[in-house]
């Protein structure tokens, strides 16, 4: 029997945070058993933010090099970059005559992102979440795993795919979203009200990215901001210890209220301390397997190569589908 169909993807604009990984690539590598994914570095998207040509290109081999490391073999998924296959270009353009400038108007990344760039609000960042429905649509994707800062864009598009096939027949499978309970929203360290992000670098010790060294993590966590009552429980009214118990959560899998019983009757200090241990622990296996594909050249070379062609088999069906659909003269 055919598995259903998983795609998702990470911007290559940095190291991954704490936050790529409890939020999505460990959802990845649970639901990898279970379908058949891909796994995609998005350099295309990485564009709408001025970039280093050299940087993006290195970072866009590590982040791949990160997804190995994380869990997720190429053997038994698809890794590849998408500017690698066209077909993500192509339909991505199709899709934006099917997508109302009001729709994209309520987009919330992009009035934060435009904030954050008011020199460079370009029209890349506006359609922005065309493109991505384009990655998620072009492979018949069921599921879509995503920390929760992505809800809205996958809302968006499930309603391109629902006009499309109104208008057309069943050319595309209507995505759900995947959004775990636990971990979809990791905050910043400093900012416990914010998410962790890689474009909010400015105080280094807001987020741990994945390289971070044992001793750069331990003392992240020890300088985590709390708040005042010394009480450890989950609760709206308390962002830092929240996001410290959810991080010790998800590092050891256990759920938040084995993490509240665990931590019951101690102080703030023993919780960072624990917390930032977990966390070192979880992420030296990740550590040590990145720093060997990164030496290992030629290994990531066949990668890259082999996943870009398997995606782009895969894509191809559904683009020829959707230039029939809507009348493209065919090939003769
Ligand atoms: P990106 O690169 O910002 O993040 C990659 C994934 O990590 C999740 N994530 C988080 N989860 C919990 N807490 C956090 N602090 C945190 N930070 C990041 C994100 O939700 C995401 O799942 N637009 C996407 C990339 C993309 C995509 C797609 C995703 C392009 N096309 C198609 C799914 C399907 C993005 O910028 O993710």
């Amino acid at each position: 029997m055919k598995k259903p169909i998983i795609f998702s993807g990470l911007q290559p604009t940095g190291i991954p945070t704490l936050g790529t990984v409890l939020g999505a690539t460990e959802n990845w590598a649970r639901l990898s058993a279970e379908y058949n994914c891909l796994y995609c570095v998005v350099d295309m998207h990485a564009l709408t933010i001025r970039q280093d040509p050299e940087t993006l290109r290195s970072y866009s081999r590590n982040a791949l090099a990160w997804l190995i490391a994380l869990g997720l073999s190429p053997d038994e998924n698809t890794l590849y970059f998408q500017s690698h296959v066209p077909a993500h270009g192509e339909l991505a353009w199709i899709l934006n005559c099917y997508t109302y400038v009001g729709e994209l108007n309520r987009m919330t990344q992009f009035k934060d992102k435009s904030a954050k760039n008011e020199e460079n609000i370009n029209a890349g960042l506006y359609t922005y979440p065309v493109l991505q429905a384009a990655d998620i649509l072009l492979y018949q994707a069921s599921l879509v795993p995503v920390g929760e800062d992505q809800r809205q864009h996958l809302e968006l598009a499930r309603n391109i795919a629902l006009r499309f096939n109104g208008i057309y027949g069943e050319v595309f499978t209507v995505p759900d979203v995947y959004i775990a309970p636990v971990g979809a929203k990791i905050m910043g360290l400093q900012t416990p009200e914010k998410k962790m992000s890689k474009s909010e670098a400015e105080n280094e010790n807001n987020l741990v990215l994945v390289s971070d060294a044992p001793e750069a993590i331990l003392k992240k966590f020890k300088r985590a901001v709390t708040d005042s009552d010394n009480e450890i429980r989950f609760a709206e009214e308390k962002p830092g210890i929240s996001n410290l118990l959810t991080i010790f959560a998800c590092a050891t899998g256990k759920t938040i209220p084995q993490a509240e019983a665990e931590f019951a009757g101690q102080g703030y200090g023993q919780l960072k301390t624990r917390v930032g241990e977990a966390v070192v622990e979880m992420l030296k296996p990740y550590q040590d397997t990145h720093a060997k594909l990164m030496a290992d050249g030629a290994y990531l070379d066949t990668v890259i190569k082999e996943g870009a062609a398997k995606a782009a088999d895969m894509a191809a069906p559904t683009l020829t589908a959707v230039k029939k659909a809507v009348g493209y003269p065919m090939p003769v």
